[in-house]
């Protein structure tokens, strides 16, 4: 199982040719999605050679091997992590059930929606960056930019799969409308609004790759927990290609930080416009940005959709086996956030009705660790500055705060004060177009623009001024 067949036009671990009906659903959505993959993905590197990870096996070790890679042939495919023996359903009313290798009618249309739009976001995700090997502050980048693309467009494969294989006609139309929303369009938008938003620049997308990929993990973490095993063993192998994405957008803006406490320290101010830096004030506001659209993602506090999933037996918790509990939560209760009147305070609510809150509080920790890693770089250079998450209710568009104005210390605000202030707690015009003028490729080998620190080291064990990318 572990094994994947790369002899199949198809790269597959599932045996597929054993399935020809599907065989043939995919053979012929493949082509479609390669147009969209000309069309939609990195623009103007679509014939240069990339140093790529591919997929090889499932195992945990060694599971992918690296080589020159033009990206219209990157081996997309189908891989699903090993199964487990005697599996169950692990949580909801059919706890103890034996997993379901297909899909129960009765959730038919629910699993289809959660599936479509978690494959959704992937090619979202493409279109939004499409533009941005253009401007690489440096191969090493660039490389990790692309090796994110492909992965996102392997997690579209692994949700394709899914709907192809057991949704019948309705998958097949699915896969299809896949290709066809365009991120940002009027007309036909991606599904969620996170995924319409632009990715103009290297500091947005690894601002990006930290807190809205960080989404995507914790999304897919949740799904991995499926009583739909086929759902449980494409995600959880997706985890596996998605904790790069985590490490490209931690390590991205880290470098970034990095780059303004030595241009700091070096010039003795923390004005580094003049020195060709992002200072770390306007880091906070790309930072306050990214986080406040992502939190969006869990969508709202009280949600019986969030409920339904879950007594279904179809999206658990965040490591839900590792829970120590009834894992049914009818009687339970989750402090959820609640308005009133001025003042933000908590309050119990029924656990199932809080899942999405939950699993939000589970992504805001994850995210505070990763900020404390790079509070210790700006320690490390005795400088006195300290970014912050900011409060969960600031600049949301869904659920209970999203009718009012709170600060990022998590005051309720007038809007007026709004108003008047959120040029300090988001990207202005002045902080965009500054961050556009620092946009200009740096392609020679083991150099970087002068606003990002080189990377500790290199991928895969190369260093650093290696050629990641062949543009000659
Ligand atoms: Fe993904
Ligand atoms: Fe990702």
């Amino acid at each position: 199982m572990a094994g994947i067949d790369y002899t199949e036009r198809i790269p597959n671990n599932v045996v597929l040719h054993e399935n020809r009906r599907l065989q043939r659903a995919l053979e012929d959505w493949q082509p479609k999605f390669l147009e969209w993959w000309q069309d939609m993905g990195p623009n103007g590197f679509q014939a240069k050679e990339v140093y790529l990870r591919t997929a090889v096996s499932v195992d945990a070790q060694g599971w992918a091997k690296f080589g020159y890679v033009r990206m219209p042939d990157y081996r997309w495919g189908i891989f699903l992590a090993e199964p487990e023996v005697g599996r169950q359903v692990n949580f909801g009313d059919h706890k103890g059930q034996p997993a379901w290798q297909e899909v129960p009618g009765e959730y038919r249309g629910t699993l289809r929606r959660l599936i479509v739009t978690q494959g959704d976001t992937e090619p979202a995700s493409v279109e939004q960056q499409r533009h941005l090997g253009r401007t690489c502050p440096s191969l090493y980048d660039l490389r990790n930019l692309f090796q994110v693309n492909v992965e996102e467009g392997r997690h579209l494969w692994a949700m394709v799969y899914l709907l192809d294989a057991h949704f019948g006609r309705d998958g097949r139309e699915e896969s299809e409308a896949l290709l066809q929303r365009r991120s940002g369009d009027a007309d036909k938008p991606r599904i969620l609004g996170a995924f319409n938003e632009k990715t103009p620049d290297w500091l947005s997308f690894f601002m990006f790759c930290f807190f809205t990929d960080r989404d995507g993990k914790y999304q897919l973490a949740s799904l991995a927990e499926s009583g739909f095993d086929p759902l449980s063993q494409t995600c959880r192998f997706m985890l596996t290609e998605e904790a790069h994405h985590m490490f490209v957008g931690e390590t991205g803006i880290m470098r970034i930080v990095q780059r303004a406490c030595e241009l700091q320290r070096e010039h003795k101010t923390d004005e580094l416009r003049k020195h060709g830096g992002i200072d770390l004030r306007t880091i906070q506001k790309y930072l306050n940005f990214h986080c406040s659209v992502s939190l969006d993602l869990f969508g709202s506090e009280i949600s019986t959709n969030a409920a339904n999933f879950y007594t279904a037996g179809l999206k658990g918790r965040f490591e839900e086996t590792k829970r120590q509990d009834d894992h049914q939560l009818k009687d339970a209760t989750y402090t959820v956030a609640e308005l009133d009147g001025e003042r933000i305070v908590t309050r119990e609510e029924g656990a199932l009705v809080s899942l999405n809150e939950r699993l939000r509080d589970d992504y805001v920790a994850d995210c505070a660790r990763g900020v404390g890693r790079w509070n210790e770089v700006i320690r490390k250079h005795g400088i006195d500055f300290e970014l912050k998450l900011p409060h969960r209710g600031f600049h949301r568009a869904i659920g209970i705060f999203a009718d009012v104005r709170v600060s990022p210390d998590g005051r309720v605000i007038s809007q007026a004060e709004w108003d008047a202030r959120h040029g300090q707690w988001l990207p202005n015009d002045e902080d965009k177009a500054y961050i556009q003028s620092l946009m200009y490729p740096v392609t020679e080998p083991g150099k970087f623009a002068n606003w990002i620190a080189p990377p500790a080291r290199g991928i895969n064990g190369q260093p650093v001024n290696f050629e990641y990318v062949r543009l000659g």
